[in-house]
């Protein structure tokens, strides 16, 4: 197991965000973590990578107990995430800001910059590599943000929603790109919304509901689980739609 993440526990006050969420990520696969707004996703991810210490519960990464390491060193580890909200440096140009997260690995500024423009050419960024990061549209600012992830050199990459507000033809862009990170042996857990895109990339889905998990299996059979189906369109409606199903004379 890459990951394994066992009683995690977020309260904030008096909400509990998380409440004993247990997952694993084995090597080399893509999983997904799935579930409405405000399940508590993007709190899983901070308190995976050290931006949020849990109250309770361990996260253990490639066999190492890391439970409230800071974020610099989980990062070093080679577990990193990208935030849903993206903040670029304006001021840099495309490749300053990929080079400022290689510097991780890569002491020489000219080691920076060289893996910045190949990190670039897989996001699909290179023709805007020295052009102020400030310039980029959506779509540009969310594969800047894959692209400095990158740079650091992850084994476990954590997408907070890289395709949210994506058009079509960008998402279909973008899915070779994540699909490819497998060959280069990083692990992926992704956060989407997109669920057409998180049946065609992912292995592997969780389903967080209120801050636990509720489901988790392949794709096409978490899609299909009565406590998915209501948590995303309401009590009852599993039923409904078996009713539906009947009575179309479908199986
Ligand atoms: N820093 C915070 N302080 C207080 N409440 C928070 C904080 N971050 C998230 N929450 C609350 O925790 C719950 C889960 O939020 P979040 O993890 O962002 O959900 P998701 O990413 O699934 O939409 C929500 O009710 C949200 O309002
Ligand atoms: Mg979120």
């Amino acid at each position: 197991m890459l990951l394994e993440v066992e009683g995690l526990t977020v309260r904030f006050g008096g909400l509990t965000a998380l409440a004993d969420v247990a997952l694993t990520v084995e090597p080399g696969e893509i999983a997904a973590v799935i579930g409405p707004n405000g399940a508590g996703k993007t709190t899983l991810f901070a308190a995976i990578s050290g931006f949020l210490r849990p109250q309770a519960g361990r996260v253990r990464f490639a066999g190492q107990d890391v439970t409230g390491m800071p974020p610099e060193r989980l990062c070093a580890l080679g577990l990193v995430r990208t935030f849903q909200v993206t903040r670029p440096f304006a001021g840099l140009t495309v490749r300053e800001n990929i080079a400022v997260a290689a510097h991780l690995r890569h002491r020489s500024r000219a080691a920076a910059l060289a893996l910045a423009g190949r990190v670039a050419e897989r996001v699909h960024l290179a023709d805007r590599l020295e052009r102020p990061a400030a310039e980029l549209t959506l779509a540009g600012r969310k594969r800047l943000e894959l692209a400095r992830a990158l740079a650091t050199e992850p084994r476990l990459l954590l997408l907070d929603e890289v395709l949210a507000g994506l058009n079509p033809a960008e998402i279909a862009e973008m899915e070779p790109v994540i699909r490819g990170l497998r060959e280069d042996g990083i692990t992926v857990l992704l956060i989407e919304h997109v669920m057409q895109a998180v049946m065609r990339l992912s292995d592997r889905v969780w389903v967080l509901v209120g801050g636990r998990i509720v489901a988790s299996g392949p794709p096409a059979a978490v899609v299909r689980d009565p406590a998915v189906i209501e948590a995303y369109l309401g009590p009852g409606a599993a039923e409904r739609l078996e009713r539906e199903r009947a009575l179309a004379g479908g199986a």
